[in-house]
């Protein structure tokens, strides 16, 4: 049984005191919350405060991932955060290729090969972002986009590697918008990603990688979203701000 997964991605939000708050309120609220077999629930504060999420979090079922880290071991590469670095203060899970990080910091495939690669050789697990901008979508390029981005930073990688990746399909289009793709568009985006793995590895590996979405997803369009076969689960952005916002999205998987 693939995992279901809900992952708060909080971007450059919350200081130390309001990711204090933010988790206090996050834990009262999923405490009656039972989750089903396989279901999990992440959030992915920014890097100064991982360790006192790690702490604050501990047997809780609320589990901490970074943003992003940088490709090399460690060495001169001033105001970058290693793989070591995040797992020394109890961070098991990396998001890497989110969109953000694609465009504003000129991330391209080949960097984020090396950063897949350098957190799996330190034992994180992979939260990997792709998905098309909206000229793609409407020139009707959004699947051979993603198809590139997945052969580009991902099929280098051995079937027990894949084990440890967690797909976030996020359309750039629909983050941050309000303007969520249709849970058949995601659907059907997903049932194509699973498609392409079962070709390049098999039918079996396909079944058990969980794929997210992301974009724009709300309380009240969780539920919808998550309902299709091929979705299995949601990364956060807005919405994971608010702690009733997301438990309610947490409820709805
Ligand atoms: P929003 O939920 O704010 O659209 O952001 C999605 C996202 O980028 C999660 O990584």
């Amino acid at each position: 049984m693939r995992q279901k997964i809900v992952a708060g991605n909080w971007k450059m939000n919350n200081t130390l005191d309001e990711t204090k708050k933010l988790i206090k309120e996050l834990k009262k609220e999923l405490k009656s919350v039972k989750l089903k077999k396989d279901t999990r629930v992440i959030i992915a504060p920014t890097f100064v405060n991982l360790l006192t999420a790690t702490k604050k979090t501990k047997k809780t079922k609320i589990e901490v991932a970074a943003q992003n880290m940088h490709q090399a071991k460690n060495g001169a590469y001033t105001g970058e955060i290693s793989a070591e670095m995040l797992t020394s203060v109890g961070v098991k899970t990396v998001i890497l290729g989110h969109s953000e990080r694609r465009t504003y910091f000129n991330e391209t495939d080949k960097l984020l090969t090396e950063k897949v690669n350098t957190a799996l050789e330190n034992n994180l697990e992979v939260i990997f972002c792709f998905g098309e901008q909206l000229e793609d979508r409407n020139s009707e390029n959004h699947f051979k986009v993603v198809e590139s981005q997945l052969k580009n930073a991902l099929f280098h990688l051995k079937s027990e590697d894949i084990k440890n990746i967690i797909l976030a399909y996020e359309p750039v289009w629909a983050i941050g918008t309000g303007q969520t793709a249709s849970a058949d568009q995601a659907q059907e985006m997903h049932a194509f990603i699973r498609g392409l793995f079962a070709s390049e590895y098999s039918q079996e590996l396909a079944d058990t990688i969980s794929i997210l979405y992301g974009g724009s997803v709300k309380p009240n369009n969780a539920e919808e979203i998550f309902s299709k076969p091929d979705v299995d689960g949601g990364l956060i952005g807005g919405a994971s701000l608010k702690a009733k916002d997301f438990s309610a999205i947490v409820k709805a998987i």
